[in-house]
């Protein structure tokens, strides 16, 4: 089983992208085991605090390291990303030359309820993400249109060829990580 560090960019209780990240949990449940991580108990990025860590960073950054893999479930605000997101991935790259990001297997998914499914956020992200070393999985991107009933109240995913995509999305994330996770360890004995 493949320990992955979630990150859902939204805070609401009733978020969609959270919903989305719980299908994509179940149709993983025999590969990956789902860690969600608490963003919002994170201050605002302040290198100040660095002098007395606050535990909400200490936590995220363990988590982040002891993970096998990151995933990035992001909704889309103003075509970029909510800044809840972009403040954990601050806190988890500091301090310099200490990131928890270094070489972490990771991959990106959104959902909105607007046609192109958070696809500029994810321009934005990727971006991001390259400056701080996730070894991010190109394809196949995810670019989910939520519709209502799509995904039901216990996270099924009820449309037959968006699961099948999915569940095709999953096995390649968790071959992903095999695959760079292993590259991660020989580096590290080198
Ligand atoms: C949005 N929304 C949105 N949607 C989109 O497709 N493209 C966009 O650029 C934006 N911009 C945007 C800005 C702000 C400030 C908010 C609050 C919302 C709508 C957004 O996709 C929708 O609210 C989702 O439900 C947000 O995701 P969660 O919170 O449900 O996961």
């Amino acid at each position: 089983m493949q320990n992955v560090a979630v990150l859902v960019g939204s805070l609401r209780r009733d978020s969609i992208n959270l919903r989305f990240a719980k299908a994509l949990e179940k149709l993983a449940e025999s590969k990956l085991k789902f860690t969600y991580l608490d963003i919002g108990s994170l201050p605002h990025y302040n290198d100040d605090l660095w002098a007395n860590p606050p535990e909400s960073v200490l936590t995220l950054k363990r988590q982040i390291a002891a993970a096998d893999g990151v995933l990035f479930v992001t909704p889309e605000y103003m075509r970029d990303i909510p800044g809840v997101l972009t403040n954990a991935i601050y806190w988890a790259a500091r301090p310099y030359g200490k990131s928890a990001w270094n070489g972490k297997p990771g991959a990106i998914v959104g959902t909105s309820p607007g046609v192109i499914g958070t696809a500029a956020a994810q321009v934005h992200l990727r971006s991001l993400l390259s400056t701080i070393n996730v070894t991010l999985m190109g394809e196949p991107q995810v670019y989910f249109q939520t519709k209502p009933g799509l995904i039901d109240d216990s996270f099924t995913v009820t449309d037959e060829g968006s699961r099948a995509f999915l569940q095709g999305w999953v096995d390649k994330f968790s071959a992903w990580i095999d695959r760079h996770g292993e590259e991660r360890q020989q580096a590290a004995a080198e």
